[in-house]
């Protein structure tokens, strides 16, 4: 077993800047694997490189030891790659059932021909993307806001419904760019509990987070980014207990900025 998600050596430059240096990265299956670093260590770019919206100066991307390093954004999302992104990217006069539908239709056969005539092929996906979507708000724990229109929900819940859109296509890996971003303690400890039950049922989790506390108390596993490097990799206990990082991160000015953000939601 060579592990659901697997990066060899990855490297991911700007012109003369390493944003993204030579990193292996190995998530299991059942894994919630989180990656936590100061602003700017290369976080978002890395998951840029994984998702395939950025390809990789140098190194290898494997999902389910298939070599993805040069595959597009949508082949990799076939595949079983589902992602959120660090601002919210709702459709806010849409409703969460439309919504999420969106999320369906990322594995569905309809053409432009099919929707503009509304073929069989149109209805047949229309119906199960309406059926999946429901479902999946189901499971979310989201069924009631189903016909709400996205932008009058609380933020909390708008970026929930965002990892239930991500989930209609039932991703093999969930990769999550800062979901606690903004939400105040209720909600993040409201969205941990919901990502360790979706776990429970057996979804594999990436996730990248800022807030300490959350990625201590929801992740088995973490590394940690330093300019663009892997300073650390372990569990909750090692990664915090971590000399190294506790000089290149906690230590560090961010961080502290950090503890009193989170410590005033
Ligand atoms: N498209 C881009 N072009 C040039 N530089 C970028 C680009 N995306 C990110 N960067 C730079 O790469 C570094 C890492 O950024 P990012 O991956 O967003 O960090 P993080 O998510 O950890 O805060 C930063 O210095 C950022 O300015
Ligand atoms: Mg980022």
């Amino acid at each position: 077993m060579s592990g659901l998600l697997r990066t060899e050596g990855v490297c991911c430059y700007f012109g003369g800047l390493k944003a993204v240096d030579n990193v292996d990265m190995q998530v299991e299956p059942g894994d919630i694997f989180g990656i936590i670093g100061p602003n700017g260590a290369g976080k978002t770019t890395f998951f840029n490189v994984c998702s395939g919206i950025y390809k990789p100066t140098h190194g290898k991307v494997y999902f389910c030891d298939q070599d993805i390093s040069n595959m597009s954004q949508e082949a990799i999302s076939h595949l079983g790659v589902g992602r959120t992104f660090q601002t919210t990217q709702l459709f806010q006069f849409m409703s969460v059932l439309e919504n999420v539908k969106i999320g369906c239709h990322m594995g569905t056969k309809t053409n432009m021909f099919d929707a503009i005539f509304h073929t069989k092929t149109y209805r047949a996906d229309e119906q199960y993307a309406e059926e999946k979507s429901m479902e999946t708000l189901r499971n979310a724990g989201l069924e009631q806001y189903a016909n709400t229109l996205a932008g009058n929900l609380s933020y909390g819940i708008q970026r929930r419904v965002e990892i239930a859109r991500s989930l209609a296509s039932s991703p093999k890996i969930l990769m999550l760019d800062e979901p606690a971003a903004g939400m105040n303690r209720l909600e993040t400890d409201a969205l941990r509990d919901f990502l360790k039950e979706l776990n429970a049922k057996g979804q594999t989790i990436l996730l990248i987070e800022h807030d300490m506390k959350f990625v201590m108390n929801c992740c088995n596993r973490i590394m940690v980014l330093n300019f663009g490097e892997k300073i650390c990799e372990g569990s909750p206990e090692f990664v915090s207990g971590n000399k190294e990082v506790q000089t290149a991160y906690f230590g560090s000015r961010t961080f502290g900025k950090d503890v009193e953000a989170n410590a005033e939601n």
